[in-house]
């Protein structure tokens, strides 16, 4: 459709232009900017054609381009072709307009492969051409993301954009939606217990307890070998009293029976010095809530963490973050006032009337309560910290009933006096010596985002799990989702995570979730698909990392608790061994994890990072195994075809194949 006027060709409205292409076949010239680009995505603003983001001319290192898309990242279009394109063509750059400011990267995945990549580009760089074959292609994705940290300034140009076709015109798409499919299969009526297999301990501080266990209820349970002090309550399989004075191991069996069956399983109670021998599994309120606690919420949380059947699967730990304290400088009735009372011992603010009865309602459930404070004089968000009050808040927590404790560095830079590794590790080593002298076990939370390789001295300090990370929630969304950043790089540390010490690379965040980056917007679903959430919790069982749910415990829904409470995904979570995954390869597409397991039995996730499904492979050589493998699928609960020498499975985009291999 060329049209001559004025004596020049131009381009006809849609934008078509005809060729004659390599081969012989005529060939039409389909600008970019002639599709449907608001189904192109941007971090800010909205896709402009033939402008920049900001509506000014597409100009890349001073060159100015008449036509092509201006975006910002991430950004990404799905496009639709039929097979018979046969170029993509463009010059991809930071705009001008963002002052040489600017890091992003451009790639374009033709059926999932990844056929160009700009690698990371700075603002003032020249353009880079794109030229991608098209043969046969039936699905092309143009995605944009920031190659550093934020996203501020990441102006991007696709310039001159065009498709070559031979038969239809190209079609913006949305991104494919996946539907919800639960794989975790529903518990079965007859008792199966779960949960941790060890339970350290410190000699005769309070013991508390309540049994994992499935199945409907009434279960009847007992325990052989309970040591004395410790009892149980049959109807609700919850253990109280004192561990045992005496240092050892204390070997006890759980029964658990109903009408429908029954299930059996030993559970050690190891007294000595070591806590959260197995990671340490709850919920915080953090990313839903943020500011917006009260004492009612936890309680609400506790209740919901029963009746969810969450309990059931191993969850214990109902945690509060930040914003419990008095917000020193606060107008607010409910926050201000005096942090202290005159014998200066940390009073909550008026949302928290009776911290020991919150937690006495937590434990009457067999549950146990987690509490927030920073070294600092203030915590992140401005409340009262513990400097120069170490010791008495940590009895306060005691007093109150306490059983974990999130100790958050923040405020503490402006005191700390120094950045090296001794400066980093001293009020951390001053919490963690006042803790193991304690009349209660109170297992130790560092949050210090993993600044001086906390990895390499957190188990020094006395703490049980250590963030590596900063926070989960504020990582920006680039190609893959944040957590896979992160899970990445927590993924690195493997070598340092044993009992009682763990990697942590923050909490759970699926189901309805708030927005860490905007505290008043409303919770909502996060921006996951099913197979991104399939792979966030694999990665967090194979990592032995803390499973802490800090979604909306008021809606949770069918799919997030198969998410969070498939009980064979836990149980490679709390493999007695305590071996993190190690990382068997890691490339822009590919993933394999592999946690050696207790019972000598190897944990393996084969992730696809890649943008489309496609099928991943393990080799035995590379898992250090031979002979044939019995091969079971932990999202199925089901057992495979044996497999010999190598697997090879089908996996979708951003998702997991999940199995545990045992000799045959
Ligand atoms: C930091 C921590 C978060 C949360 C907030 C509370 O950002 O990393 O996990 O505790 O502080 O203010």
């Amino acid at each position: 459709m060329v049209h001559a006027r004025g004596g020049r060709y131009l381009v006809a409205a849609v934008g078509l232009v005809l060729g004659l292409v390599a081969g012989g076949s005529w060939a039409e010239t389909v600008p970019l900017g002639s599709l449907d680009v608001t189904k192109m995505t941007a971090g800010w603003g909205s896709p402009q054609v033939n402008q920049s983001v900001t509506g000014k001319p597409i100009s890349i290192a001073g060159k100015t381009f008449a036509s092509g898309v201006g975006t910002h990242a991430p950004s990404v279009l799905h496009v639709e072709l039929d097979g018979q394109a046969t170029r993509f063509t463009a010059s991809v750059g930071v705009d001008d307009g963002a002052e040489k400011n600017g890091s992003i990267r451009f790639e374009v995945f033709a059926d999932g492969r990844r056929r160009f990549d700009s690698g990371p580009m700075q603002g003032g760089e020249p353009a880079k051409p794109v030229d991608v074959d098209l043969t046969g292609v039936r699905g092309l994705i143009l995605l944009v993301t920031s190659s550093d940290y934020g996203i501020d300034h990441d102006h991007a140009d696709w310039a001159d954009a065009a498709f070559e076709v031979a038969g239809a015109k190209p079609v913006a798409v949305d991104r494919p939606s996946e539907p919800e499919v639960i794989l975790t299969p529903k518990p079965g009526p007859a008792p199966r217990l779960g949960g941790p297999r060890v339970h350290g301990c410190r000699p005769g501080r309070p013991f508390l307890y309540r049994i994992a266990c499935t199945g409907t209820r009434p279960i009847r349970f007992s325990a052989k070998g309970l040591p004395d002090g410790i009892t149980l309550d049959p109807d609700t399989g919850i253990l109280r009293g004192a561990n045992p004075a005496e240092p050892g191991r204390y070997v006890v069996t759980f029964q658990a029976a109903n009408d429908h069956g029954k299930d059996e399983r030993t559970f050690t109670i190891v007294v000595g010095d070591g806590l959260a021998l197995t990671p340490p599994m709850g919920w915080n309120h953090w990313y839903t809530y943020y500011a917006d606690i009260s004492d009612q919420l936890f309680r609400d949380a506790a209740d919901a963490m029963i009746s969810s059947g969450m309990a059931d699967a191993g969850y214990q730990y109902v945690n509060i973050d930040d914003c419990w304290m008095v917000k020193p400088g606060s107008n607010d009735p409910e926050l201000g006032g005096s942090p202290r009372d005159v014998d200066g011992v940390l009073r909550p603010n008026k949302r928290f009337p009776d911290m020991k009865a919150l937690t006495d309602y937590i434990h009457a459930k067999g549950l146990k309560a987690g509490i927030y404070t920073s070294p600092g004089p203030l915590t992140c968000a401005g409340y009262a910290g513990a400097y120069e009050h170490e010791k008495l808040d940590a009895q306060t927590f005691a007093d109150w009933g306490f059983d974990f404790l999130k100790y958050d560095w923040c405020h503490y830079a402006s005191v700390a006096g120094g950045d090296d590794l001794e400066h980093l590790q001293k009020p951390y080593k001053k919490m963690g010596d006042i803790l193991a002298r304690l009349d209660r076990d109170m297992v130790y939370n560092l949050c210090q985002y993993g600044m001086g390789d906390v990895w390499k001295w957190g188990g020094q300090v006395g703490g049980n799990c250590w963030r590596t990370t900063g926070d989960l929630g504020l990582r920006p969304a680039a190609r893959l989702p944040g957590f896979y950043y992160i899970g990445l790089a927590n993924a690195q540390h493997y070598q340092y995570a044993k009992p009682g010490q763990w990697n942590d690379p923050d909490y759970i965040l699926i189901g309805v979730v708030g927005n860490a980056l905007d505290f008043r917007s409303q919770p909502k679903k996060a921006d996951l698909t099913p197979s991104e959430q399939y792979g966030y919790m694999s990665m967090w069982c194979l990592m032995a990392a803390p499973l802490i749910y800090s979604g909306d415990m008021s809606r949770l829904d069918d799919f997030t608790l198969g998410i969070l409470c498939n009980v064979e995904a836990i149980e490679v979570n709390q493999d007695p061994l305590g071996k993190q995954a190690r990382i068997v390869r890691q490339s822009d597409d590919e993933l394999i994890l592999a946690k050696p397991m207790e019972d000598g039995s190897l944990a393996v996730g084969l992730f696809n990072l890649g943008e489309a499904p496609r099928p991943v492979a393990v080799s035995w050589s590379e898992l250090k195994l031979d002979g044939p493998r019995r091969v079971r699928d932990l999202w199925r609960q089901k057992d495979l075809d044996d497999a010999d020498g190598r697997l090879e499975a089908p996996v979708n985009r951003h998702g997991v194949h999940f199995i545990r291999l045992w000799a045959k």
